[in-house]
């Protein structure tokens, strides 16, 4: 068996208070093993999102544990958090979230010169992650001028840019056709076995879940079955 990268246990989490109170979490107990593409899926409001934003630091939590690659994320604070997710997250989205006015490798480049990298550098590496992702004719595109599918291969080369160990997908699928959606999964199961990466993708959409190590099934704020694939 891998290493075990994220050990959670009992995870509560609520929204607001008193009569408007929601129950998101209902004790979510889940490990995730290095090198695994592990999918969650289950109904719309069952707390996937809930759950990915809890385990990258995003969001704090009422009760439970949450161990990720070492760190324990109920005891971190702001900073220590941002910290985290911008060294050892990866987030790819539904909606892509490229920015309109940037060239695909500017916007692969902008979390590294964020963090403090030299230009030229993060320009270089940027090209060298749209190499990856097979879109290496379209480093100076807008995102407007590239496919759903190749928006998405840019925000995934712009997740994994600054080498993550942990990557975080949440419906990276539901808006691409499907044979888009076929070449994203494809991609994000190779850099999982092949760059050694931990993947949890999010999902509804059934015509992905042969990419998947492990299911884990969502209901009503709890993991209920986990199917080996
Ligand atoms: N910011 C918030 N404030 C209050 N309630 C929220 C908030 N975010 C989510 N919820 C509620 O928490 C529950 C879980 O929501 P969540 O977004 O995690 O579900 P989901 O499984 O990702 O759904 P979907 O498949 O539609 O994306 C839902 O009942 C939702 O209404
Ligand atoms: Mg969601």
């Amino acid at each position: 068996m891998n290493k075990t990268i994220l050990h959670c246990k009992d995870i509560i989490k609520t929204y607001g208070s008193g009569e408007s109170k929601v129950f998101a979490l209902r004790g979510v107990t889940l490990d995730v093993y290095e090198r695994e593409l592990l999918m969650i899926v289950g109904p719309s409001g069952c707390g996937k999102t809930t759950f990915v934003s809890v385990i990258t630091a995003l969001l704090p939590f009422d009760s439970g544990t949450c161990n990720v690659l070492g760190y324990d994320l109920a005891t971190m604070n702001e900073d220590e958090k941002a910290l985290f997710r911008g060294k050892l997250v990866g987030f790819v989205f539904q909606t892509f979230n490229l920015l309109p006015s940037l060239s695909a490798v500017e916007n692969v480049a902008l979390p590294l010169t964020i963090a403090g990298e030299k230009r030229s550098v993060a320009i270089q590496r940027a090209k060298a992650m749209l190499d990856k992702v097979n879109l290496s004719a379209k480093y100076h595109f807008i995102p407007a001028h590239l496919s759903g599918g190749e928006q998405q291969r840019v925000a995934i080369a712009r997740a994994l840019v600054h080498n993550p160990a942990f990557i975080v997908c949440d419906e990276p699928t539901s808006s691409l056709d499907h044979k888009s959606g076929q070449i994203v999964m494809e991609l994000l199961r190779k850099m999982t076995k092949e760059e050694e990466k931990t993947m949890i993708v999010v999902t509804h959409d059934n015509r992905i879940y042969k990419y998947a190590d492990r299911m884990a099934h969502m209901e009503d704020g709890k993991i209920i079955k986990i199917e080996e694939n």
